[in-house]
């Protein structure tokens, strides 16, 4: 089987660009080793930035989004007992974030491509990705599916395949270079069918440890604890968790505020981490999203990452094909970068700003406190947070805009 464009991983990254490239009449093929519903319920992230929600409804996957997302304005950040409002819409030039879940957001793209009779396969693991080379003309994908070894060769192959995938490992370890860094601490991650603490989320700073209240809809609600590494979920009841939010997210100024409790649903321990490879293209290789950076997950950055890669690589390709000229590819890996390095130093701002270290000194704290109050009281301060978080633009054409003639590849 030969196609343009190979994509491996159905995750977000991948099934965004499978779509993009539909849209500009370029074919691809997407390998995706696990089954469908196991994609279609992993549970993820909740938070999409402007650059995300309009390139899902230029990509027409933005209707039940626009339906049951939640748009929010600000967050709330809470710490030394007090609350702090940020203002997006003051501070951001107006702009603010989707609540829609990652698992939404992968069930409508996948039902687009199967609508759109767009080959993609699930239970079909790659296990290598290759080229001769630098200046190879082709790349040969080996998976295994339906019981049997099969080949796929592309143009172009994208490794959409998150942190453990192996199309990386066609980047000549020579050329590759990672960085990375882990942190102390972990989340415990619960879906609870509670209605939301507030109305926008709250991200709290406190002598027991970091806690998130996010939420999935008017009933649903998405609550985080920073917990040591190691941890099980089952290490924690559900009454346990329930007072450690209480005690997290406590207020000075009303000690009998609670949240409101329900049946917890679904628990998970969430690893962190922050990790880069570079460069994200070696010939006709690519990779796009967690397959090549990952960050931990406070200030909700990793999904928005992911679909940034891919709009920029969607127009890239596009640009080939149109123009003939690489130009737009050869700058693909510098310019996700740039947009990579910002996030990836801001999530480590959350991170470490909310987070407490289990060798945090009593210094170290009085420092987060300092730097939480100055965001309360410096525009400036704000701005930068705001502005981080609804997200950086991507530089030039939006997707889905055409110019120059037609070019055969
Ligand atoms: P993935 O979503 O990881 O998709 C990769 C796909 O490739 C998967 O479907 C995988 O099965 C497939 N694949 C892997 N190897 C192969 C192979 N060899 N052959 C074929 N297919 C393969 N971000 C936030 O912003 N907020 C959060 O709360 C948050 N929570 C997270 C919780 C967890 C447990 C994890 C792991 C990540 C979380 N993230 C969060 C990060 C966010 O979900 C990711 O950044 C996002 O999923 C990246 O999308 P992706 O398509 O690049 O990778
Ligand atoms: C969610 C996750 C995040 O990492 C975050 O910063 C905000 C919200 C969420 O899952 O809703």
């Amino acid at each position: 089987m030969h196609t343009t464009v190979g994509i491996i991983g159905a995750g977000p990254a991948g099934l965004l660009l499978a779509r993009l490239l539909h849209q500009e009449g370029i074919d691809s093929v997407v390998l995706e080793a696990r089954d469908r519903e196991y994609v279609e319920q992993r549970q993820r992230a909740g938070i999409l930035e402007q650059v995300t929600v309009d390139a899902l409804r230029g990509a027409g996957a933005g209707e039940r989004m626009d339906r049951e997302g939640i748009v929010h304005h600000g967050i709330e950040l809470r710490f030394g007992g007090r609350s702090h409002r940020v203002d997006f819409a003051d501070l951001a030039s107006g702009r603010g974030v989707m609540v829609y879940a990652q698992t939404e957001m992968v069930k409508d793209l996948i039902a687009l491509r199967l609508a759109d009779r767009e080959p993609l396969s699930f239970e079909a693991e790659v296990h290598k990705v290759e080229a001769e080379g630098v200046d190879a003309d082709h790349v040969t994908v080996h998976y295994r599916h339906e019981g049997r070894e099969q080949i796929l060769t592309c143009d172009w192959a994208v490794g959409c395949d998150g942190f453990y995938g192996v199309t990386k490992n066609a980047i000549p370890e020579s050329l590759r270079r990672t960085f990375e860094r882990t942190y102390p601490y972990s989340w415990l991650g619960v879906l609870a069918a509670a209605p939301p603490v507030y109305d926008e989320l709250i991200y709290a700073h406190s002598d027991r440890g970091f806690a998130l209240a996010s939420m999935r809809s008017a009933t649903v609600s998405r609550l985080y604890l920073q917990v040591p590494n190691g941890t099980a979920p089952t290490d924690w009841p559900d009454e346990q968790i329930w007072a450690e939010l209480d005690r997290r997210f406590a207020l000075g100024h009303d000690p009998a505020w609670k949240l409101t409790r329900g049946p917890i649903t679904a628990k998970s321990v969430l690893p962190m981490r922050s990790h880069v490879t570079e460069p994200m293209r070696h010939g006709r290789i690519l990779l796009a999203g967690d397959a090549a950076h990952i960050v931990p997950p406070t200030g909700a950055k990793g999904l928005n990452l992911a679909t940034g890669d891919v709009i920029i690589l969607a127009r890239a390709l596009t640009h080939l094909k149109h123009t003939g000229s690489t130009e737009l590819l050869d700058a693909y890996s510098e310019t996700c970068l740039e947009r990579v390095w910002r996030a990836e130093h801001f999530s480590y701002f959350m991170t470490t700003t909310l987070h407490t270290d289990p060798d945090q000194s009593a210094f170290d704290t009085r420092l987060q406190l300092s730097q939480l109050a100055r965001i309360a009281s410096s525009r400036n301060a704000a701005a930068e947070l705001a502005q981080n978080y609804v997200g950086v633009p991507i530089p030039g054409r939006p997707p889905g805009s055409r110019t120059g003639c037609r070019h055969r590849w």
